[in-house]
């Protein structure tokens, strides 16, 4: 398949909305978090056959633990389940999975097991990145960086934008040009702060178990209609972050 023009190279999702979503059916929330398994596969797959190289779902932050713990019981057992079921299937697409964050203890052993697993399978794969935000916390990433930086024992003026960017987790990841936060709330929510520096973002209305191919298309040809600058101000002729070096 062709790439497209103007087509970002990291796609980033705030897969927000399940709540509402059960909410509007008066079924449990929880009945939303389970919805949610259709558009996450939908997104996956239309993001791949689009030619994206690096997508990245946030599935659960470090401020969802506050959630009532029924809650988050239910989320770590849908996310197992998804996992054990589409593994196959995402190993067989040449997607590699990745999972960021993943540092509290109260996240349950046999899932831990799972995504290593999943983790090692897919390792080699190259068509597609996905990467997985699940119990993550962007100011956490960058602390964690910090930490490393200074255990490395760098000089406080040889610290520069690239050299701390090595040390937070994934250093290879290019940072986002697009977000798309479903469900029509707009804030960032402590999601992979450093990488979104520059990235255009997207508020579809539809919640998170409605968005399908179609939503996500959209998504894509907002973006190729909208300048990207960088402070500059001409066009730049690279249409990702790049331009911010
Ligand atoms: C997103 O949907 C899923 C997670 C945060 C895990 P929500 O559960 O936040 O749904 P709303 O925002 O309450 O509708
Ligand atoms: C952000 O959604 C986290 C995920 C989508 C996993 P939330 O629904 O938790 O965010 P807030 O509470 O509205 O900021
Ligand atoms: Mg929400």
């Amino acid at each position: 398949m062709e790439t497209i023009t103007g087509l970002p190279r990291h796609v980033a999702c705030v897969m927000d909305g399940n709540g509402r979503w059960a909410a509007r059916r008066s079924l449990p929330r929880t009945a939303g978090h389970e919805a949610a398994e259709a558009a996450v596969i939908d997104v996956i797959e239309t993001a791949r056959s689009a030619g994206v190289k690096w997508l990245s779902l946030y599935a659960f932050s470090t401020e969802n633990w506050r959630r009532p713990m029924g809650e988050v019981d239910v989320l770590m057992r849908l996310v197992r389940r998804v996992i054990r079921k589409h593994a196959p299937v995402l190993h067989a697409r040449g997607v590699r999975c990745r999972f960021l964050g993943m540092t509290d203890p109260r996240i349950p052993p046999p899932l831990v097991r799972d995504i290593t697993d999943l983790m090692t399978m897919t390792g080699d794969n190259s068509r597609m990145t996905l990467t997985v935000a699940f119990d993550h916390g962007g100011r956490r990433d960058i602390v964690e960086a910090t930490r490393s930086l200074i255990r490395s024992g760098v000089p406080a003026e040889q610290v520069t934008e690239a050299g701390f960017a090595a040390h937070l987790p994934y250093p290879d990841t290019p940072d986002v040009d697009l977000v798309i936060r479903t469900s029509g709330e707009q804030r960032i929510s402590n999601f992979m702060l450093w990488q979104v520096a520059y990235a255009e973002w997207v508020f579809p209305e539809v919640l998170w178990p409605d968005f399908r191919a179609t939503h996500f298309w959209e998504c894509l040809d907002t973006y190729r209609r909208r300048q990207r600058r960088f402070g500059d101000v001409r066009r730049p002729a690279a249409m990702t972050g790049e331009g911010l070096r």
